[in-house]
């Protein structure tokens, strides 16, 4: 069996537990890496993500027909701390939020689809995951996307990657209360398979672009855990707001070197500098895109160096023993490939693009982190798969 057969096993497996009936339908939904623009989506930039051959997967059949009303039932698996659990709430009038996260990742996409005008038939889920959960690799967005892709085929609604990736962030952003951005989501649902995904996170125009069949992505997982409905996230977000309305625009994505330059000494230091990483990071997005393309890892070592540093420095999301680790990787790349924070930040993980060979070289400088680490590192490969689909079940 390889990785998906389990996780459909396990999915299949607790939808028999939790209804005693077989599931009719499979949907998968992959967790993402950001190669580069981090912390810009929701300053209406550029982002480049790629989905990861790491998935959540819906087990979906019909509802109980002995139910007098229209009922939505969930059973989450394998959730870390969501654990399994089951959740169920009919779907006549008004959505409430439910008592945990992975319930208002659920009630959030059926209520955000109401939104949009559209009716959820009744159903009974089972959800299983293998996104490293808090690792800054998406978990939240491949359940969201996975959840709204089965809503919408069992419903035949037959909803685009672009609006399966809106819905799932109105569910986070309305109910499970965190401020992202649509990178997540839109990675999840409608990326290319080998590709990343170039995305102008405020049209939603996506392009894919061929990673070069030279470069490995590789994820180091520092282990150190956070959770993203945590107020850092959101108060990054409302600074970036903050300096936008102070020069009357719209968003970051509109403001130039000159002018943040010119306005320095009236800006709040704190608020410079976030500033500085989003204009910058901006404009890494296209030569990490060539790099990626042409199997540049000389541009890519450089570019992805600045972007660490200013994630570091200016942007203030990562910590000193990631900044470590960093260091130590792309010390050992030196031109192979780079490497940077990932994500959200305040944990989580480094992406390195680089070389194939290169990365007996990776293992070596995280083993000598970890001889002095409280929180062993660890290393994963991942191949950049498509986005959201319906599994055929012959
Ligand atoms: C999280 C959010 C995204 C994005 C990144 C930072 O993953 O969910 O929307 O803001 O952080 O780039």
């Amino acid at each position: 069996m390889d990785r998906r057969e389990k996780l459909m096993a396990r999915a299949r497996q607790g939808y028999r537990l939790a209804y005693g009936a077989e599931p009719t339908h499979f949907f998968a939904a992959p967790g993402r890496v950001n190669l580069i623009g981090e912390h810009v989506d929701y300053n209406d930039g550029y982002v480049l993500p790629c989905a990861i051959d790491r998935e959540a997967i819906v087990a979906l059949g019909p509802a109980d027909r002995d139910d007098p009303v229209p009922r939505f039932e969930a059973v989450a698996l394998d959730m870390g701390e969501m654990a399994s659990a089951r959740d169920s709430f009919d779907l006549v009038g008004p959505i409430r939020q439910g008592e945990n996260n992975w319930q208002n990742h659920v009630r959030g996409v059926i209520q955000a689809l109401g939104r949009y005008g559209h009716r959820v038939k009744p159903a009974r889920i089972a959800i299983a995951g293998d996104v490293p959960i808090g690792a800054g690799l998406s978990s939240s967005a491949a359940f969201g996307v996975a959840v709204a892709l089965a809503c919408s085929e069992h419903s035949g609604l037959g909803l685009s990657p672009t609006m399966l990736a809106k819905v799932a962030q109105i569910a986070e952003n309305d109910f499970v209360g965190c401020a992202c951005g649509i990178m997540d989501q839109m990675a999840s649902a409608a990326s290319v398979a080998d590709h990343a995904l170039l995305l102008d996170c405020r049209t939603l125009e996506h392009m894919p672009i061929p990673v070069h069949p030279s470069l490995a992505i590789t994820v180091i997982d520092t282990g150190i855990r956070r959770s993203l409905t945590e107020s850092a996230f959101n108060q990054r977000r409302a600074e970036c707001e903050a300096v936008a309305a102070h020069f009357g625009l719209k968003a970051l994505r509109d403001l130039d070197w000159a002018t943040l330059e010119a306005a320095q000494d009236s800006l709040d230091p704190t608020l410079y500098r976030r500033a500085r990483h989003v204009v910058g990071e901006i404009q890494r997005v296209e030569p990490v895109g060539t790099a990626l393309a042409q199997g540049d890892t000389a541009l890519l070592a450089e570019v992805m160096r600045e972007a660490h540093l200013s994630l570091s420095a200016d942007f203030d999301v990562s910590l000193p023993q990631i900044d470590r680790l960093a260091a130590l990787i792309a010390e050992g790349l030196d031109d192979a490939g780079g490497v940077r924070l990932t994500g959200a930040g305040f944990g989580g993980c480094l992406v390195a693009v680089t070389a194939h060979d290169a990365a007996p070289v990776i293992e070596a400088a995280v083993a000598l982190y970890n001889t002095g680490a409280d929180l062993p590192a660890r290393t994963e490969t991942f191949r950049p798969i498509s986005g959201a689909a319906a599994i055929r079940i012959d």
